[in-house]
């Protein structure tokens, strides 16, 4: 076992406490971060004269081999060593002799996991926006394919008055522009960087904090106070907080086109791509994508759950606790990624049943309010109308029809203001196109709209 702490110890540390202790099975994902950030201090330490600029050189040339080497499959990280950490010291000095033993001057693993978990969980972050902007260019494509297809939109799950799907897919690329923009808020509340705040006090070496901190590209700087450094982990729980949501819309979306897929709606066929078969059943064809999604996330909630719980009864500064920061929230930085991927592909080759949609926003008398407003129009009061198409619903209910499929006749027989222009007055283009207020489904409206949000892809406006 090679430890980075042998010489106040008479005995090993007994095996199996050793295994529970260690952190490299999971730690050992954060080893370009962590020879980044080793590569910043040595570069730092050289600039200050704390160490030789011949050690420097041998430390920074023998980090980046490392690097390259676990990068292409040479070097393995080996689950002996306690932390990723360790093994990177390890092997540094192994191959370049006394001057790796140098590089943890002025250093401690505290500062040192603080910044490599900053880093890691920026890159993820940025990641996770790659993706979601992904998301949204595919859902912008349907939008855009969209704009006249017209469906019923619906309150308490009943139709209520029609949309079209760009109207209805234009609430999640909403969704998601806000999911972005808690990326980046996340991103610049974490610009400050732990490195230089030691074990917890700072340290006696002239340590040019602000340099390390620009070479990692901190914007803010160095963090202001050495024990928040090493015992901050806001920002992963903010982030945690922020999967939890994109989670919860992706896993809303999925529930929509769970029902929009089953057999009772056909809105939409999910692609055989994106489908899975019955073992047993030969004419099942299963939403499985979406569900797996709407599951995973009760996952992400329960990492976000607990790294809140673990953080909530620790004393300053570090404390070992800590560790537990790490296998659930990359967990959920997985299982976000994974679904945000999948759903992203489900999305662009989900066919829309633009005809059957149409339908049942006319069979669920979404146009009834419009008709009422027709006669409205034609000088009859709103309470007299309301009820004479109440009427003709309850006929067209009878009879299984839609209130455009009645007759002239049959529309005059309950009131004779009615004219041949009461279709035109009740199709579905005129229902949507005459809704402009902003915000509303009309084609004019969310053609501008539309335009938005094509320039906040290319613009790179969060
Ligand atoms: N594996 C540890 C963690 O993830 C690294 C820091 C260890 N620091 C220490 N003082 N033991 O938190």
């Amino acid at each position: 076992m090679a430890n980075l702490w042998g010489g106040r110890f008479t005995e090993a540390t007994d095996s199996s406490a050793y295994r529970f202790n260690q952190s490299i099975f999971f730690d050992k994902r954060m080893y370009a971060e962590d020879i980044e950030g080793s590569i910043a201090h040595a570069t730092m330490l050289g600039a200050q004269g704390i160490i030789s600029e011949a050690d420097r050189d041998s430390i920074v040339a023998g980090l980046k081999k490392i690097r390259e080497d676990i990068d292409a499959g040479v070097l393995e990280i080996s689950d002996e060593y306690e932390d990723i950490h360790s093994f990177v010291e390890s092997v540094l000095t192994e191959r370049i002799g006394d001057a790796g033993k140098r590089l943890h001057t002025g250093r401690s693993r505290n500062d040192q996991v603080a910044l490599d978990m900053k880093l890691y969980t920026r890159n993820r972050i940025r990641h996770t926006d790659g993706l979601i902007k992904e998301l949204q260019a595919s859902i912008l494509k349907i939008m855009e394919d969209n704009l006249d297809t017209y469906m019923p939109g619906f309150t308490h799950m009943q139709k209520a008055q029609p949309v079209t799907l760009a109207h209805h897919m234009g609430a999640y690329f909403e969704m998601f522009i806000r999911d972005r923009q808690r990326l980046s808020d996340i991103e610049k509340r974490m610009g400050t960087c732990p490195l230089g705040a030691g074990a917890l006090a700072g340290t006696t070496y002239d340590l040019d904090r602000s340099m390390t901190a620009s070479a990692l590209g901190f914007e803010s700087g160095p963090t202001r106070n050495s024990m928040d450094s090493v015992s901050d982990r806001d920002y992963l729980i903010e982030f945690l907080s922020a999967l939890s949501i994109i989670m919860m819309h992706l896993s809303r979306a999925c529930e929509e086109i769970i029902t929009w897929n089953s057999n009772e709606y056909r809105f939409v066929d999910i692609d055989d791509r994106y489908s899975t078969g019955s073992s047993i059943m030969p004419q099942k064809k299963n939403p499985d994508i979406a569900e797996l999604t709407r599951g995973k996330t009760g996952r992400v909630y329960g990492a976000l759950m607990s790294l809140l719980t673990t953080m909530k009864g620790i004393p300053l500064a570090y404390n070992k606790d800590m560790q537990e920061d790490k296998e659930m929230a990359f967990d959920a930085m997985d299982t976000a990624e994974d679904c945000l991927r999948e759903f992203t592909g489900m999305m662009k080759t989900m066919k829309f049943n633009a005809d059957v949609m149409e339908d049942s926003a006319k069979k669920g008398f979404t146009n009834a309010t419009d008709a009422a407003d027709y006669l409205v129009k034609k000088g009859v009061p709103f309470r007299d109308a309301h009820s004479v198409v109440g009427r003709l619903v309850l006929k067209c209910v009878a009879e299984d029809r839609a209130l455009d499929d009645l007759s002239i006749e049959e529309f005059k027989k309950e009131c004779d203001v009615f004219d041949k222009d009461i279709y035109d007055a009740i199709s579905m283009k005129t229902c949507v196109d005459s809704r402009l207020t902003k915000g509303a489904p009309g084609r004019e409206r969310m053609s501008q709209e539309i335009a938005y949000y094509k320039e906040y892809l290319s613009g790179g406006e969060k």
